[in-house]
């Protein structure tokens, strides 16, 4: 295509800004990303440890996830600010995600403690939805956390935002979101106090469940017989991986 002269330099500045600009943001995602991965792996090494030590693992499993482009463009639109890589940066506190499911309740505030206590990770802030459920019933453990990632020549801390609840909180959530998405009767009365019925039930079964593993562990550590200790022997067959 032939363009005026001046018509193409303009062209150039405009795509090669705009290349820049695209070249930033694919850094910061790339960045979260690496946030993400130092994130899950410190999880998997305290599961690692604690089946080690205690035979059983505490984290069902792990999801994680990096917010979209359109997401983060929604969000910031929503809370009024500029678009920019330093707004986005500055506002946006779950642009890298990291979902942990837990067997039970205490192992929640165990895994919790101990991420926390690590001496790279920067707590900036705790919600305790479990001890203070939302009026709809959620419950959760949400952490906002900055790690920072080692790259060739610099080093960055990143924002992660850390979600830690058990397999019956995460099944009546992900419900919940998606019965959200029908908005038409979502909002009725009688739909709330149902869900957050269902919500009060598994928090009743989560705590039953916890005491019934407790009773049964302290039965087996009080045992002595022959059967016990080669039950506590097997132990030491649990492969390290
Ligand atoms: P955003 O909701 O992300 O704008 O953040 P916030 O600062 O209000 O944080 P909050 O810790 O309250 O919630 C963060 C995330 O937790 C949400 O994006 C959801 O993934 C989850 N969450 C919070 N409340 C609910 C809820 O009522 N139902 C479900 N299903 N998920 C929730
Ligand atoms: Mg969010």
């Amino acid at each position: 295509m032939e363009l005026p002269e001046v018509g193409e330099k303009f062209l150039v500045r405009q795509a090669s800004g705009l290349l820049d600009g695209l070249m930033e943001y694919r850094e910061m995602m790339m960045a979260y990303s690496c946030a993400i991965k130092e994130v899950k792996t410190k999880f998997d090494v305290l599961d690692t440890e604690f089946h080690i030590r205690n035979k059983r693992n505490p984290i069902s499993t792990i999801h994680t996830r990096l917010k979209s482009q359109t997401s983060i463009l929604e969000k910031m639109h929503r809370i009024g600010c500029p678009p920019t890589l330093e707004n986005i940066e500055e506002q946006l506190n779950d642009i890298a995600g990291v979902r942990v499911i837990c067997s039970y309740v205490d192992d929640i505030y165990e895994i919790a403690d101990a991420l926390i206590r690590q001496d790279d990770i920067h707590l900036l802030r705790k919600k305790d939805y479990i001890a203070h459920p939302k009026p709809n019933g959620y419950r959760s453990l949400h952490l906002i956390v900055s790690v920072p990632v080692f790259f060739a020549e610099c080093k960055k801390d990143m924002k992660v935002e850390v979600q830690i609840r058990t397999i019956a909180m995460d099944f009546w959530a992900s419900l919940e979101h998606q019965i959200k998405y029908k908005k038409d009767i979502s909002n009725s009365d009688e739909i709330i106090g149902r869900l957050k019925n269902c919500a009060d039930v598994i928090a009743e079964t989560d705590l039953e469940m916890q005491k019934i593993r407790q009773e049964m562990e302290k039965a087996q550590d009080s045992r002595e017989d022959v059967e016990t200790i080669f039950e506590k022997l097997k132990k030491f067959d649990v492969p390290i991986v």
